[in-house]
């Protein structure tokens, strides 16, 4: 079994390349599967959540080609059989394929999908969204079984503005003759990136990252070549890290229009940093102030960094309090970081993190992929040695993770 073993105390200075979206890569590479021809995506993150979709899609007879960040996808022998790889259930974003087998061949049979536990994650929205387009949807044990006669258009309103439901109801809807209109939908970057590379093989969706998208639906979809965007994520995380424990850190492939409530929080919170067109210097910074930090739907803080702040706020000199509205039980890390000497108190979805107080490296265990990252932060952090097991969480969405922090003075390997 790996572990991480950071020794806490450089200072971080230099440059980190941000890599290609997870949440966007996921998606595209699922829809990459509409038009059953050669599809080259660059840009696609070296990650372990890409590499399980990928062997989800061999098994459904896609053939692949893979060179690190580059992606060859081709189709046109892919199989209508059940989707039932041990990978489902580990890969919460297997759930894309629903969409796109209803697109295809008006069927899907696969198993629940899984993911990160940050409590009940329902899938309520999406199978709404299937029956509104003339779906008949069925869940028995750890199976979602859908069929339709013939899909039809509608005008799907989104209780909740789901991400994944936003996803699933524009695959679904691409080759639905007519309008189909989704109302409070997800407005997050990621949701244009999927529609643009969607628009680009030939579709016909218009207000995507808006509450109402539209979605025309064409004949066919012909393969082409995309670009994923980079990681809003993945570049928070290392501008806390540099936040933390940096001298001076260049975090480059930084999209600032796509981060404003995360610089909000910067700023508030006394980071000292300087936007330059494509990356955010980050500075040191001594005296971080305490936050009121919560989460909400883009373009609000999200949520996916909550965890990731929280470690930070160990070191700001005052009460912070973090409160996740999406996730409820988003705080499992908490109990991590207070074995290291921070003091943090969870009651219900609100934790409030008393600072500064004194990191020590202590052992701990990553319990999901952010939870993972904002160990490492507190590892970075810390006087001493910090060991994180179960680091395989970090690996799902972190790519390059030790060489991205050894190249910026941080000291952390692999045992
Ligand atoms: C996506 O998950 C991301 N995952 C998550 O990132 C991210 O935290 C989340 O969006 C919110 O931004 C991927 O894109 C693969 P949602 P998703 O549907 O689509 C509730 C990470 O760290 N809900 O927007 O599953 C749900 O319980 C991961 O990279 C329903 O009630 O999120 C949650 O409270 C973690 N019914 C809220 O909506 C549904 O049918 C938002 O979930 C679907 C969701």
């Amino acid at each position: 079994v790996k572990k991480l073993i950071i020794k806490g105390g450089q200072l971080l200075e230099g440059e980190v390349h941000i890599s290609g979206s997870k949440n966007s890569a996921l998606p595209i590479i699922c829809a990459s599967l509409l038009c059953q021809e050669f599809v080259k995506l660059f840009n696609c993150p070296d990650i372990e959540d890409v590499n399980r979709l990928l062997d989800i899609l061999r098994e459904l007879h896609v053939d692949i080609k893979r060179e690190a960040d580059y992606i060859e996808i081709n189709s046109h022998s892919l199989k209508n059989i059940a989707i039932n790889s041990a990978n489902v259930s580990k890969l919460r974003a297997s759930y894309y394929l629903m969409g796109v087998y209803l697109a295809l061949f008006n069927h899907v049979q696969i198993n629940m999908p899984g993911g990160c536990d940050l409590g009940s994650r329902p899938i309520d929205l999406h199978l709404k969204a299937f029956r509104l387009l003339n779906g008949k949807c069925e869940v028995n044990y750890d199976q979602v079984l859908i069929d339709s006669k013939k899909l039809k258009g509608n005008k799907i309103f989104f209780e909740i503005p789901s991400v994944g439901a936003t996803i699933n109801a524009m695959l679904a809807s691409v080759f639905i003759e007519g309008k189909t209109i989704i109302e409070n939908a997800a407005k997050e970057p990621e949701i244009i990136d999927v529609a643009n590379f969607l628009n680009k093989m030939g579709a016909n969706i218009t207000g995507a990252g808006s509450c109402i998208i539209e979605i025309n639906g064409v004949k066919r979809l012909k393969g082409t070549e995309y670009y994923v965007m980079s990681d809003r994520i993945e570049a928070g995380t290392y501008a806390l890290m540099a936040a933390g424990r940096g001298k001076e850190v260049d975090i480059v492939n930084f999209n600032h229009k796509y981060n404003n409530g995360f610089i909000a929080k910067l700023i508030e919170s006394n980071v000292k940093f300087k936007i330059l067109d494509n990356k955010i210097k980050i500075l040191s910074s001594k005296d971080i102030l305490p936050l009121n930090l919560k989460t909400g739907y883009y373009p609000g803080f999200p949520t996916d960094l909550q965890q990731i702040y929280l470690a930070l706020l160990t070191q700001a000199k005052g009460i912070s309090k973090v409160q996740d509205s999406i996730y409820k039980s988003r705080f499992k890390n908490c109990y991590e970081l207070n074995k290291m000497g921070a003091r943090i108190i969870v009651d219900e979805n609100v934790a409030t993190i008393y600072g500064p107080h004194h990191l020590n490296g202590a052992e701990v265990t990553a319990t999901d992929l952010r939870g993972g990252a904002s160990l490492v932060l507190a590892g970075l952090m810390a006087e001493g040695t910090t060991t994180i097991l179960n680091p395989e969480h970090i690996f799902r969405g972190y790519s390059g993770i030790l060489e991205k922090i050894r190249k910026i003075n941080g000291n952390i390997t692999i045992a």
